[in-house]
């Protein structure tokens, strides 16, 4: 379904500040798959998404949809099979809009020739019980600013708008790390009850290693731009978090030890 051939990408290339965000990442992700990104700060899980995405072009490598060649297709063309959710509950809704208003762009994403705004009895029923089944009590408040909702009720329902048009691929970024953690625990839930009930195809970055043991069916570890570790099927169910503790230890030391190795080497050649 989604192929991901041997993807680079330098942000601020030739320059002192140059950082090698993406090396040579392949990944293929099976239709109907959910699978978690973890890894530590800065090892290139945002900079994948975004290159799934379109935010910017990679330098090198190839992004196959359905067979479908999308290297190159700009960001906006990308967006009607793609569903993304960020870390921020304060990203895509519009705060001063109210949920009806929110949920009729999102009922729209990738139309060409958008419908009218006004809403048909139908549509706000079944806008009422699709926000019902979030279980937030929010079907009652669809009249209300989206700002007057909790970092939490945001998240859910932004979750509910990337997935209302079924996405070919969920792109989601930490999108429970700025919540508390009974919110934090409610969206991820969700996210598990949508992904499974819709049977979409899904990627989720995520700092918790709990939820990377507990929600998807396989986690992809990443490291300096490259992907260190894959647990799928058996290995997956067996692996907890301990094990996934131990292997961010072992990619940490092997650093350790090339560095020390440069240092031998270089103080040899001095
Ligand atoms: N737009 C950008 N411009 C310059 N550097 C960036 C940009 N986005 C990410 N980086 C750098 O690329 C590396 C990987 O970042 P990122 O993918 O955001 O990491 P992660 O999401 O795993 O924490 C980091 O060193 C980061 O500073
Ligand atoms: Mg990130």
């Amino acid at each position: 379904m989604l192929d991901i051939q041997n993807l680079s990408h330098t942000f601020f290339p030739g320059t002192p500040n140059a950082v090698q965000a993406l090396q040579g990442v392949s990944l293929h992700i099976e239709e109907e798959s959910f699978t978690a990104i973890i890894g530590t700060n800065g090892s290139g899980k945002s900079t994948l998404l975004n290159a799934m995405s379109g935010t910017f072009l990679a330098d090198q490598g190839k992004i196959l949809l359905d067979g479908q060649d999308i290297t190159r297709w700009p960001e906006h063309r990308r967006a009607a099979p793609m569903g993304r959710v960020f870390q921020n509950p304060f990203a895509g809704t519009a705060a001063e809009m109210t949920l009806a208003e929110n949920l009729v762009i999102a009922m729209r994403r990738g139309l060409k020739r958008p419908l009218s705004t006004a809403l048909s009895r139908q549509v706000r029923e079944e806008m009422a019980e699709r926000v019902a089944s979030l279980k937030m009590g929010l079907e009652n408040r669809l009249d209300n600013p989206i700002g007057t909702l909790s970092g939490g009720q945001r998240q859910a329902l932004t979750l509910l708008m990337a997935t209302w048009l079924r996405p070919k691929l969920l792109l989601l970024d930490e999108h429970t790390a700025a919540l508390d953690p009974k919110s934090a625990a409610q969206v991820a839930d969700l996210t598990r009850r949508i992904i499974r009930s819709e049977r979409l195809t899904a990627l989720m970055v995520t700092h918790s290693m709990q939820q990377s043991v507990e929600l998807p069916d396989r986690i992809v570890m990443m490291h300096k731009g490259k992907i260190v570790e894959d647990y799928a099927e058996e290995r997956k169910g067996r692996v907890r978090v301990p094990d996934l503790m131990a292997a961010f230890d072992r990619v940490k030391r092997g650093e350790l030890f090339d560095a020390s190795v440069a240092e031998v080497v270089a103080e040899q050649y001095v």
